[in-house]
């Protein structure tokens, strides 16, 4: 089974993407064909400083690299240096329909959020869909919000097979973990790396413990019954906990007395130790930049050899072979 997801370099990898995508997807290194990128072409959507796409670009590498990802185990690469990403883009474009892209909530939601919204960010599920559809992936593990764009790639893989008269594309799947919710972040909202709300995975203690701090709690007072449900504090602690470690806290908001800034305290040293292992690991790494470059471009070329099998088949069958 192949099994494929990327993630983009727009800005540090925070806990949200490490337990919405990436821990799951390290483990299916050991037990699938696992295609894993790093997606800069999509990241061109929201960073327009070059010197900082190319630092995240090998700081999420690193990232990878440090919490697991076994490039002997799997394809590890950068989107970008795989030209064919752009060339099967262009293709589907003429299989996607405007409404579809139109309905998408990821577009809305950006869109939202700028004062003028480019073709980018409209066409940005386009080349995702050419991004798993390019490696004929069967299972694509995201989060929950990238839902829609696999609904989208199935959509305009169905588009194409049935314009060519053959299943040329095969269908993805999800893989969204059933147990996880969308992580929240400092503010309540989706953790995202361009809300400014995120809480990173490698960062220094105490800009660690200046996030976990201003995670916004409601104003109940120490003396009240709190809800654990309603609360991101408990949403993100309950990250770091095992079941039993989950009940207890869980019981403890139900009794009155429990201080929020008490809970904030423990979850900084449970996120600090969580993570220590690695830290050093990706230390060492990020002083060899070049050993990651390697590692990426040796990636690249198993990726093409893969991408240019499909494509071959796409240019045999739209007539741009002749
Ligand atoms: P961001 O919104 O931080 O830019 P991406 O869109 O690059 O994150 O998402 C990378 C992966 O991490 C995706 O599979 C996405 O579903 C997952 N992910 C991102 N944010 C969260 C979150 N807050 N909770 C759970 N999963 C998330
Ligand atoms: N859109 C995804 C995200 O924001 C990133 C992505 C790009 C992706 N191409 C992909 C994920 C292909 C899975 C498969 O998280």
């Amino acid at each position: 089974m192949r099994v494929l997801s990327g993630i983009q370099p727009s800005g540090r990898l925070h806990i949200g993407n490490y337990f919405g995508m990436m821990r799951s997807m390290i483990g299916w290194q050991e037990r699938s064909e696992l295609f894993c990128f790093i997606v800069n072409l999509h990241a061109l959507t929201t960073v327009t400083d070059g010197r900082t796409l190319a630092a995240n670009t090998l700081e999420a590498a690193a990232d990878f690299l440090a919490l697991g990802l076994d490039p002997g185990k799997a394809i590890f690469w950068v989107q970008g240096d795989v030209p064919e990403h752009c060339e099967l883009t262009w293709i589907l474009h003429n299989h996607t329909s405007m409404g579809l892209l139109e309905r998408s909530h990821s577009f809305k939601d950006k869109a939202a959020r700028r004062e003028t919204p480019h073709h980018g960010l409209f066409s940005y599920p386009v080349l995702m869909a050419a991004d798993i559809l390019l490696y004929q992936a069967d299972l694509v593990p995201v989060g929950k919000d990238q839902k829609q764009h696999l609904e989208m790639t199935r959509d305009i893989a169905g588009a194409f097979n049935h314009a060519y008269g053959g299943p040329v594309f095969t269908l993805p799947e999800a893989a969204i973990d059933p147990g996880l919710a969308t992580v929240p972040g400092i503010d309540g909202q989706k953790m995202s790396k361009s809300y400014g709300n995120a809480i990173d995975i490698f960062i220094t203690k105490a800009e660690l413990r200046k996030r976990v701090m201003g995670i916004v709690t409601d104003a109940r007072a120490v003396e009240d019954v709190k809800d654990p449900d309603s609360c991101n504090l408990f949403a993100i602690a309950r990250l770091f906990l095992d079941e039993e470690g989950e009940r207890g806290l869980r019981e403890r908001y139900l009794r009155p007395g429990l201080k929020y800034g008490e809970v904030k305290k423990e979850l900084v040293e449970r996120v600090w130790d969580f993570f220590a292992p690695y830290r050093e690991r990706r230390e060492a790494l990020l002083g060899r930049p070049d050993d990651i470059r390697d590692i990426l471009a040796a990636g690249a070329r198993k990726a093409r050899a893969v991408a240019s099998v499909t494509m071959e088949i796409v240019r045999d069958k739209t007539g741009l072979r002749y």
